[in-house]
């Protein structure tokens, strides 16, 4: 018999939307890819010629559970220097990727039956893991004229007992937002010691304007999770790590012990690289993105998708497209099927983004002007 556990975990409707392009492109369509969720750059070159050299160097076999020092130092100065936050390297986790630090730090934190407050809409993945571990995922609606931001007086009427946990991600996938320097502080002052804020910091370093907060800025009541996967195109390295408050470090190395052991011995050696040795690579990607952004939110907005609040970081842009659907879902199927273009359903994300779909830019200026194309056409044909 299959496990309760395994046969209730939701999939991924983004993924059904891509499995179903590969089908239409394997049959001769060609299809823009406006869903996907990963950078389409090149990992920088420093970073691979750092695995190298570590693999030709015999950095093959385990390392301490917990991570190298090398790295684990880097990324606590990476902290201190962005940021200004005093960071120790014996707080830092490193694992294999944002998604197994979630699984990490919701096992340390949950008893069954704990709640953690998530936003809906929010990273499909969160509500998922966090009943993978017998917790309860405790959904609070964000609106779009709020930059589907918490309203930090709402959360206080949520604080329970049992909430353990409040999940932030800034910027957010899937409505790019970036958080500014008052919500979070507004989000904090509410939360205070009563629940421990869990800082999803994964796409910090893809922002377009201003900049974006740490969550160790406001409180050290938290626990941050970031990887390389988003800035440094490293998605395929599997990547990432924990700052966590000192009283968790041990329960966590525990389960990764148990779990995994350790991270890739090689991987981490490039992450350092990845810290130390790829500003102007980064920055170049940046650069690129916001051009890219700037173009499809300027297109998205002509063409009568509804966008409150400009997006200003990650690759994503959540779209009100209730001028043209009630079901995100059909509507990209049908997207799909009559204009090859792919796009991601707001529901991935939550019954919060019924009406909306995820436009990833993701890809280059010229699919994207490409798939706006395409999509204004089908549009025009579905008016007519
Ligand atoms: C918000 C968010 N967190 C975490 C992840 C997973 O990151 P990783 O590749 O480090 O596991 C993603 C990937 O799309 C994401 O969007």
């Amino acid at each position: 018999m299959i496990s309760d556990r395994s046969a209730n975990i939701p999939p991924f409707y983004v993924m059904e939307i891509l499995e179903k392009a590969h089908e239409m492109e394997a049959a001769g369509a060609h299809i823009v890819h406006l869903e996907v969720g990963e950078p389409d750059f090149e990992t920088p070159t420093a970073v691979k010629e750092a695995a190298c050299r570590a693999l030709e160097e015999g950095m093959t076999h385990y390392t301490h559970s917990l991570g190298i020092p090398l790295l684990r130092q880097a990324i606590a100065r990476h902290y201190n220097e962005r940021y200004g936050v005093d960071v120790s390297p014996d707080n830092v986790i490193v694992t294999a990727g944002t998604s197994l630090a979630m699984v990490l730090v919701f096992s340390a934190l949950l008893n069954p039956g704990d709640e953690v407050i998530l936003s809906n809409p929010s990273y499909a993945c969160y509500p998922n893991l966090i009943e993978f571990v017998d917790g309860v995922p405790r959904c609070v609606d964000v609106f779009e004229e709020d930059g589907f931001n918490y309203r930090p007086a709402e959360i206080a009427g949520k604080l329970g007992e049992k909430v353990k946990g409040i999940m932030i991600n800034s910027p957010s996938n899937p409505t790019g937002i970036v958080m500014t320097d008052d919500e979070m502080r507004g989000l904090v002052d509410v939360v205070g010691r009563r629940a421990y804020v869990i800082s999803d910091e994964i796409y910090h370093g893809l922002v377009y304007r201003g900049r974006e907060h740490s969550i160790l800025e406001y409180t050290d009541h938290a626990f941050v999770l970031n990887g390389f996967s988003k800035l440094y195109a490293m998605t395929g390295w599997r990547l990432g790590y924990i700052i966590s408050p000192p009283d968790f470090v041990r329960p966590i190395q525990k389960i990764q012990q148990n779990l995994l052991i350790c991270a890739n011995s090689f991987v981490q050696w490039a992450g350092v690289a990845a810290l130390e040795e790829t500003a102007g690579e980064t920055a170049a990607m940046v650069r690129t993105y916001d051009e890219r952004r700037r173009f499809l939110l300027g297109k998205l907005r002509e063409m009568g998708f509804g966008v409150a609040v400009e997006p200003t970081g990650a690759f994503y842009i959540l779209a009100n497209a209730r001028k043209f659907t009630d079901d995100s879902y059909a509507f990209c199927l049908d997207v799909l099927e009559e204009a090859h273009v792919a796009v991601a359903p707001g529901t991935d994300f939550g019954s919060g983004g019924q009406g909306y779909i995820r436009f990833s830019y993701a890809n280059s200026l010229d699919n994207i002007t490409e798939g706006v194309a395409r999509l204004q056409d089908y549009l025009n044909r579905e008016a007519s």
